[in-house]
């Protein structure tokens, strides 16, 4: 039995699913399933802060749902399969949205839409958020929130949670593997190499890729052994073995691309510059692994003891560029009101 929603607000606040081995590809594309297996650190330092407010609709004036991000209306088609599948989260758990609008404002403190998965700390954030207002509160499990945050976009399924996490290919939900306090010196240096969005959507390139690339079917093959390999060097925390993963993640991943015709390039030539530097510190010796996603900026995985020096070379390497060093994050957190 359903009873009718009340009126209520919340906010949330959450960080990006930095995928170690990447997601890439979907097994069906308006659910939002992924194709390939992947494993991810919850991003401290890096916040997306959502209020959500929930009003009748008849009241509203307004013909659906509301999503602004930094004070700007979005186009609410791309969050149509979100609120669809949270409000059937809603009935499942007692609570009638059918006569509800959702109004959500969100904010990052890092740039949106170019390649820092702010997509992943949004709609991490936005469930939360929604989930608060609806007077839902801790009653749906994180793994339910998980689903729901998928259908808006599959990296956001795992920033439901701290520490490190993993969506499996097939997956409706992502799953917690350690807390964020596992691996204390863990740190991962984000190098913003340009400002600006990015020129294609992930959801855009990643269909491109299945439907225009060679080597796509290969990704997927691989995708599980290098899964296999980051898990290894995550649970015994040894990035000898950790890195090595990442960094074939990624290439192989920008590989499928950069095959897919036309070709999806998101690198830029300060990208290049900043991947080359690795190379050259990791040949002095020092563990800095880089990693990319749908964008030209590039993380670097490294230890606490050697983030001073990894950062000037990544300086020396692109002088100006914008560097923030990041722990393992936690949870997203919820705030009534
Ligand atoms: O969830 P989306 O649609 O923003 O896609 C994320 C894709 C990558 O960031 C490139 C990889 C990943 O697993 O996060």
């Amino acid at each position: 039995m359903t009873t009718e929603a009340v009126s209520g607000s919340a906010t949330a606040v959450a960080h990006p699913s930095l995928a170690m081995i990447k997601y890439w590809g979907k097994q069906d594309t308006t659910e939002n399933i992924p194709a390939t297996p992947s494993l991810a650190v919850t991003l401290d330092g890096l916040d997306t802060t959502t209020h959500v407010v929930l009003y009748p609709s008849e009241a509203s004036g307004s013909p659906s749902d509301i999503v602004k991000i930094d004070g700007v209306s979005q186009p609410i088609q791309r969050y149509k399969g979100f609120f669809d599948a949270f409000r059937r989260l809603a009935s499942e758990n007692g609570i009638d949205l059918t006569r509800w609008w959702f109004m959500a404002e969100s904010s990052s403190n890092f740039p949106s839409a170019a390649g820092l998965a702010s997509s992943a700390s949004g709609f991490a954030a936005l469930v939360l958020a929604c989930a608060g207002a609806s007077g839902l509160g801790d009653v749906p499990d994180t793994r339910d929130l998980s689903a729901v945050a998928r259908v808006g976009s599959a990296s956001a399924a795992r920033s439901l949670w701290g520490g490190f996490t993993q969506l499996n290919a097939g997956a409706k939900s992502a799953a917690p593997v350690k807390d964020a306090s596992w691996w204390p010196n863990l740190r991962i240096i984000v190098a913003e190499v340009e400002k600006g969005p990015k020129s294609f959507s992930s959801r855009m390139a990643m269909e491109s890729t299945r439907l225009h690339s060679p080597y796509y079917k290969a990704w997927l093959e691989d995708s599980s052994i290098l899964f296999r390999q980051a898990m290894a060097g995550l649970e015994s925390r040894d990035l000898s073995i950790l890195g090595p993963a990442i960094r074939k993640s990624y290439m192989r991943m920008f590989a499928t691309m950069f095959a897919s015709d036309p070709p999806i390039v998101y690198w830029k030539p300060g990208s290049l510059s900043l991947i080359n530097a690795c190379e050259k510190i990791r040949g002095d010796g020092i563990q800095a692994w880089e990693t990319m996603d749908a964008g030209p900026q590039v993380k670097v995985f490294c230890l606490d003891e050697n983030t001073e020096a990894i950062s000037r070379r990544l300086q020396m390497a692109l002088p100006g560029v914008n560097l923030r060093i990041c722990t393992v994050g936690g949870a997203p957190v919820l705030r009534n009101g």
